[in-house]
This record gives structure tokens, C-alpha cells and sequence, in this order.
């Protein structure tokens, strides 16, 4: 019998200041329905994707979590391969925090995730310390293994430095070459915290700029590649969200070329 395939992997990793690892490039699965979710995740996963983010809010961590058990068991790939990120969408109490993370872990089928997210900074400071301090608690638990936070401002990133609190390992932020916050990214690499890119994409809506079109014809890419090597090159983490395998197959080449110094400025618009 023919040995299988070897099955491919795009696996390069991130160090957080918690120790652990991410992969630099994952799905996003933002705006998709159950089936849609499902598909998109195993066509990602087929395509060497190892990092799947969801979300309470887009209602889809039940389809990710069950194409990654499925993909996982058919493929023979230990579950343990697959990092999988999901956010809080309410910032409430304590209380209801830690009940949500149980919740979502439920939904997704998993005993842990690979990286939770304060969804957003909503609350003020009191409700953003407490709902911290859940996401703490729940780490300690075992039930998240690192904790990070989204849309968080410079000052948000300030106030949990002048709290003296633990910091989170990243901050999930629209970074794209239309949209770079400096501010953001200065206080984040400052402090170790990765940034990571939602919106890699800019959501296909400038792939018209002349700028990126001259960059994508001399480097014979299209122009999400050039978005998304763009990202990379900044060491941030990019989670491109397409349901079509075909594209979500191309904006994963994206390995075997790089931007020079000037076309990173050209395509920072
Ligand atoms: N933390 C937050 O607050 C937050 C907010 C927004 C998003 N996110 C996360 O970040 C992920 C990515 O952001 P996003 O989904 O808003 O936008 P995005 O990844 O920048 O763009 C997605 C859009 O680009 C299209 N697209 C993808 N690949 C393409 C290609 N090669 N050529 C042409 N069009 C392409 C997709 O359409 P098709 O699907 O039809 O391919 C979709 O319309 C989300 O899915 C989610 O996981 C987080």
C-alpha cells in the first residue's frame, strides 16, 4: 500500500511572553454560519492551516471545534496541533465571565483553549479588571491556556500596566496596511504583547489601490498576498477569513516570497 500523503502544515510559530506558542497564521471565521464554518475550517486545515479563530459572538465555535475533532481523528493529527482562539462577547461580572468561558469550552468541545480574548474593552475600568481577573482564574483552572485581549486601546493597554496585573500575551486589533495604529503596536511591542491582525484583508475592500496593484504585478501575487505578507512581515499574527477553499488555499502562499523594504512602505498607504 502507497504510504499517505504527508499532510501539510503551516506551522510557523510566535513565542507569547507567557512561554507558549501561536501559529503566525490562522483562519478567521468571522460572518459564517454552521455550515459554512465547518467547511471553511476543514478546507483550511487540508490547505496546512493550524490555527482557527472563532468567537462567542459569530456563534460558529460548535463547527470549528467539531470539523478540527473531525479533521483531526480522519488525518490521524493529535488535536493538540490545532490552536484554537475564542473571545468573551459580554463583559459583565466575575461571575458570568467564568460562565461563559464554560459555556464556550462546551460548544467547541474542547478542555481548554489555546488563547481566550476579552472580545473588547466595553465597561470601564472596574468591569475590565474583573472580567481580567476571570480569564485569569480560568487560566489557572487549566481551562484557557493563555489569555489575551481585542480593540484594545493604548490606554486600556496602559491602565492594565498601571494595574499592575498580568498582561495578555496578545491584542487582537484591525492591522492592515490601510490601518497600522502606531500607538497600538508601539505600546504592545514595548511590553511583549503580540499584535494580532484582524481585518488582514482590509475585508477585500482596497485591492484596487494603485500602490498595492503595482506591488502584486512586480511580485507576480495577487493582492491579498501582498496584505498579507505585508502583516507577516511585521511580525503580526494574520487570520485572513475566506469560505472559499480556493482562496483560502491562495492567501496561505504567501511563505515563499518577501517584500523589500521599499515595497513595505509603497503598499503602507
Ligand atoms: N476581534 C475582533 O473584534 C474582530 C473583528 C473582526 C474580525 N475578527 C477576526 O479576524 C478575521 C479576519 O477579519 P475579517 O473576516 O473581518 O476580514 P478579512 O479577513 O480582512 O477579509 C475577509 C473578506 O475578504 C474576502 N477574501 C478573502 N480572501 C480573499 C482573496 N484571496 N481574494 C478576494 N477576496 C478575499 C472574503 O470573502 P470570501 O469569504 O468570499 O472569500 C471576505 O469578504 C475574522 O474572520 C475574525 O476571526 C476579529
Amino acid at each position: 500500500m502507497p504510504a499517505p500523503a504527508p499532510v501539510k502544515s503551516l506551522d510557523g510559530r510566535l513565542t507569547m511572553r507567557d512561554g507558549k506558542t501561536i501559529p503566525q497564521f490562522g483562519l478567521g471565521v468571522y460572518e459564517m454560519n454552521d455550515q459554512e464554518a465547518y467547511d471553511s475550517t476543514r478546507a483550511a486545515l487540508d490547505a496546512g492551516y493550524r490555527h482557527v479563530d472563532t468567537a462567542e459572538w459569530y456563534e460558529n465555535e460548535a463547527p470549528c471545534g467539531k470539523a478540527i475533532n473531525q479533521w483531526c481523528k480522519e488525518n490521524n493529527v493529535p488535536r493538540s496541533e490545532i490552536f484554537l482562539t475564542s473571545k468573551l462577547m459580554h463583559n459583565k461580572t466575575y461571575d458570568r465571565a467564568y460562565a461563559d468561558i464554560k459555556k464556550s469550552l462546551k460548544r467547541a468541545e474542547v478542555d481548554s483553549f489555546d488563547l481566550y480574548l476579552m472580545h473588547s474593552p466595553i465597561g470601564g475600568p472596574q468591569i475590565r479588571k474583573n472580567i481580567w481577573r476571570a480569564l485569569v482564574d480560568a487560566k489557572k483552572e487549566g481551562l484557557l491556556k493563555s489569555i489575551g485581549v481585542s480593540n484594545f486601546g493604548k490606554k486600556h493597554i496602559q491602565e492594565m500596566i498601571d494595574q499592575g496585573v498580568e498582561l495578555p500575551v496578545v491584542n487582537q486589533i484591525d492591522l492592515h496596511p490601510f490601518m497600522r495604529h502606531p500607538e497600538i503596536v508601539e505600546i504592545c511591542e514595548q511590553n511583549n504583547i503580540i499584535l494580532e491582525a484582524w481585518g488582514p484583508l482590509a475585508r477585500a475592500q482596497r485591492f484596487d489601490h494603485p500602490a498595492i496593484l503595482e506591488v502584486a504585478k512586480a511580485k507576480g501575487r495577487d493582492a491579498a498576498q501582498i496584505f498579507l505578507r505585508w502583516g507577516l512581515q511585521h511580525g503580526f499574527v494574520i487570520i485572513p477569513k475566506s469560505v472559499s477553499a480556493k482562496r483560502i488555499a491562495s492567501n496561505s502562499q504567501i511563505f515563499d516570497f518577501e517584500l523589500n523594504e521599499d515595497e513595505m512602505k509603497e503598499v503602507s498607504c
